[in-house]
């Protein structure tokens, strides 16, 4: 075959998920091995996803790490652990000689990786990077094994996004972290009635990145330490019965409870930690109000480090309660953009429930909803002309 011409490389994408049993707290910050289990649901990648292109070539003169279009350090330690450990598996498979028609592990690799959406909205975007980041390493060196592990070097969360549907992060009890791994609980063909609508309500950075915040939660918090000892071992059962049985109450009831149980810990944090806003605290109580109209649980939210309300619901709910929530937040401006994602059809509200559940509209606090769903894991991107490197090994220039 002749010599390689220009540089071998694979794209793949990878999705943002949310906790409803959440993760707060490492028990070694440098392998990222938390202090309990955690579960997720995946969202779906045609709204939320992360593409990234990983490619190596003999005539890279150095690692090089480009995100949405802009050069930044590729030196960061989570990148470079990352780095380490699939390029480590791939030496290990290789049984440490060099296999003629691989990849060599010594070709430097440009990277480029881009959000389809704002990084500015708050919506955790590192579980989706790193997740996608170790998802196009794999490939470009050929590795087939289950990489959580590898994800989770990057951040904690990532382990989670390395699957779709219904995903466990289990803590793990050895000390090297070989045990602390994601699994799928169930696909997202699961529960097909389940939709999830992420009401953005700031664009603004948060106030205590997670990885700071959670080590002074783990550091001063009794709460936190209740939490991960007696609370979560109980709950995560209780949760996978819920998704198990396809249960929306049961479900709904301890997604809201885990969300406040940790913003409970946060505010036991000393210094406290305050990621909920008005505007939070607001959705919360129109959630409940919503709710106790209906007289059970319809609307369950939940919020990570920042202000977003991601809310679950049944399909048959959505259209309501997003009127419910425009007639709440009426949109300030580009009222016509306030609901994207997938299509959301018309309700009609009665006086009942409007006296019942819009009570002092705030205009404006809310920017817009993105409707989504359920859904699956990293996925290989096979069209070329995918690729966000182009045969220089520079990102190509964006639309
Ligand atoms: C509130 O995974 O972002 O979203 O492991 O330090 O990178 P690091 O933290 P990160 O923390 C996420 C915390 C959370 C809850 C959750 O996703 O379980």
């Amino acid at each position: 075959m002749a010599a390689e011409r220009g540089p071998v490389m694979a794209t793949c994408t990878a999705p943002v998920n949310i906790a409803v049993i959440k993760y707060w707290g490492k028990r070694d910050t440098d392998l990222i091995l938390p202090i309990n289990s955690s579960l997720s649901v995946t969202l779906h990648q045609d709204q939320l996803k992360t593409t990234t292109t990983a490619a190596a070539s003999r005539d890279f003169t150095e690692d090089r790490l480009w995100l949405n279009g802009k050069e930044v350090d590729v030196g960061h330690p989570r990148v470079q652990a990352c780095l380490r450990e699939v390029r480590r598996l791939a030496r290990k498979r290789r049984g440490g000689g060099e296999d003629a028609a691989a990849l060599s592990l010594s070709y430097k690799i440009h990277i480029a990786s881009e959000n389809n959406f704002p990084t500015a909205a708050g919506l955790a975007s590192s579980a989706a990077g790193y997740a996608c980041l170790v998802s196009a390493l794999a490939r470009l060196y050929g590795l087939q094994e289950e990489l959580s592990e590898v994800a989770r070097r990057g951040s904690g969360s990532a382990c989670r996004s390395m699957f779709g549907g219904f995903v466990q992060w289990q803590r793990g009890e050895r000390p090297d972290g070989t045990d602390s791994l994601a699994l799928q609980v169930a696909p997202e063909t699961h529960w097909p009635e389940l939709r999830v609508l992420v009401l953005v309500v700031s664009g603004e950075k948060k106030p205590v990145g997670s990885t700071a915040g959670m080590q002074t939660s783990v550091e001063t918090s009794p709460l936190l330490k209740h939490r991960a000892e007696v609370v979560v071992p109980e709950r995560l059962a209780q949760m996978m019965r819920h998704i198990r049985d396809r249960d929306f109450e049961g479900f709904g009831q301890l997604a809201m409870r885990d969300s406040n149980q940790f913003h409970a810990t946060c505010l036991d944090t000393f210094p406290p930690i305050f990621y909920l806003t008005d505007v939070s605290r607001r959705i919360i109580a129109l959630a409940h109000r919503y709710n106790a109209h209906h007289g059970h649980t319809k609307v369950a939210y939940s919020f990570d480090a920042g202000p977003n309300a991601v809310i679950f619901a049944l399909a048959d709910t959505v259209a309501e309660f997003v009127e419910v929530v425009r007639r709440s937040f009426p949109p300030a401006t580009n009222g016509d953009q306030f609901v994207r994602g997938l299509p959301v059809g018309s309700a009609v509200l009665s006086q009942e429930l409007v006296g019942a559940v819009v009570t002092e509209p705030v205009p404006g606090a809310v920017q817009y909803i993105l409707h989504t769903q359920p859904g699956p894991g990293p996925q290989l991107v096979d069209d070329p002309s995918q690729h966000l490197l182009g045969a220089d090994g520079l990102p190509r220039s964006r639309a």
